[in-house]
């Protein structure tokens, strides 16, 4: 038997009724901070990813899923979907009319990393990204609606970490700093930080080897080396953040995996995950826009992983599948058929009916009526159809009634029956 591929997986029909209330809740929060879908595909040219998330990150050097096009172009599986949707915000030149855009998306992406409990190759991220607001206002609404979007599911035991990546008016003095520590404790780095520590040093600190994380813990952090733009931008969120009541804590360490971060960076962590405790994190990207070609232009965004949120969830909140509101338990050719026209002209009313297709006895019927958790039962052979009344039966209450076959439909219709 061929099975699915490593790291990927099947969402099932019992477990896709908890994504859909994710979804739902998510869609009716975004709508009211005025967030419009975007919907961009799945697989891009390689270089909008190593140019936007960085040619240095774990990302890109080592868990992409590319692919030589039959032309001999560079294809990738999207790992994320800021890139593409600052390409598409550029291609198409959506910031012509008004460039303050909000956009959201909901989709998988393809990270070849080591699967585990709440990692894995295909994952799938509602993400949440705002153009053209260089102001500390949308900062702190965009971590806010998070906040809420959490509140909302009843997600408890998660907690927002906050950082400060500063901009390239600071960051080169941190560097400096920071360069200097990793000469220092050089030898006790892995061979990937090693190769890094020159070109990009910040990344040393996202590495999450044991000896690494050793060796820079007295590493400096970004937040004391703020320009007074940053320093006050940051004061800024931060203020907002408590004045909303939204809870945070200052995380010095946190520096996120990917190239693109400016200024304020977040993570919403949890501890009932495991070692993958991010369940969203984001950041404003301020020069993403401008290199990957477009004008400059301020943005910030974040994703929430969705598999994660689930798992999360998963532990308290059931959402069941829709039960039918009726079972047809038909016996004989004619009571069938007659089952069959019911069950179409309920369903295009929108009232959700089962029936049993092939000539079972009552009693087998009866049985999956109760496995599908029907609400009520109507049985009808031959006897009831001459007589025009049938016997129709509370699941719940065990009560029983006699209905009129003519009118059914319409009184179900009206949900008057019984
Ligand atoms: P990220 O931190 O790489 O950020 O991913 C965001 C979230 O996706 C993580 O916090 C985690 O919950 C989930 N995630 C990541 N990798 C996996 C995986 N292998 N399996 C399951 N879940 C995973 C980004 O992707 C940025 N694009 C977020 C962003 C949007 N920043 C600005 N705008």
């Amino acid at each position: 038997m061929i099975q699915l591929i490593r790291g990927f997986k099947d969402i099932l029909p019992g477990e896709v009724a908890l994504w859909q209330h994710i979804e739902r809740t998510a869609v009716g929060l975004f709508a009211a901070f005025g967030f419009d879908e975007i919907r961009v595909p799945i697989m891009e040219k390689t270089e909008l990813f190593a140019r936007g998330i960085g040619e240095d990150t774990d990302i890109v050097e080592k868990e992409m899923y590319t692919l030589d096009d039959r032309g001999g172009e560079k294809l990738t599986l999207r790992p994320e979907a800021t890139a593409s949707i600052v390409r598409a915000y550029i291609q198409h030149k959506l910031y012509a009319d008004d460039p303050l855009r909000k956009f959201y998306t909901i989709g998988p992406m393809f990270r070849r990393e080591r699967p585990q409990k709440g990692r894995y190759r295909q994952f799938y991220q509602i993400d949440v990204e705002a153009f053209g607001m260089a102001g500390p206002f949308i900062d702190a609404q965009m971590i806010y609606m998070l906040h809420l979007f959490f509140q909302r599911l009843g997600v408890s035991r998660t907690q927002a970490h906050l950082n400060s990546l500063g901009c390239p008016v600071c960051r080169p003095r941190f560097r400096e700093a920071l360069a200097a520590l990793l000469n220092k404790v050089e030898d006790r780095l892995c061979a990937d930080c090693r190769r890094r520590q020159a070109r990009n040093p910040l990344r040393v600190l996202d590495c999450k080897v044991p000896a690494c994380r050793e060796a820079v813990a007295d590493a400096p952090a970004i937040v004391d080396y703020l320009c007074e733009d940053c320093r006050q931008h940051f004061q800024s969120v931060t203020e907002n953040l408590t004045q909303l009541g939204v809870p945070f804590e200052l995380d010095r360490r946190l520096v996120r995996g990917l190239d693109y971060y400016t200024r304020t960076t977040f993570e919403i962590q949890t501890d009932v995950l495991g070692a993958q405790s991010a369940v969203a994190g984001g950041g404003r990207y301020d020069g993403l826009v401008e290199t990957l070609g477009g004008p400059a232009t301020p943005a910030i965004g974040f994703a929430v992983g969705f598999d994660r949120l689930v798992e999360v969830l998963g532990q308290s909140l059931k959402i069941e599948n829709p039960k039918p509101a009726l079972f047809i338990a038909a016996l004989g050719e004619t009571a069938r058929r007659k089952a069959f026209y019911w069950c179409a002209e309920l369903a295009a009313a929108g009232i959700y009916v089962e029936m049993e297709h092939a000539d079972k006895s009552l009693k087998s019927q009866m049985k999956r009526a109760d496995r599908l958790g029907a609400a009520r039962v109507l049985i009808v052979g031959d006897a009831e159809l001459a007589s025009g009344q049938a016997n129709l039966r509370d699941m719940a209450t065990k009560a029983q009634a006699e209905v009129v076959l003519a009118g059914l439909v319409d009184a179900l219709k009206q949900q008057s029956i019984v």
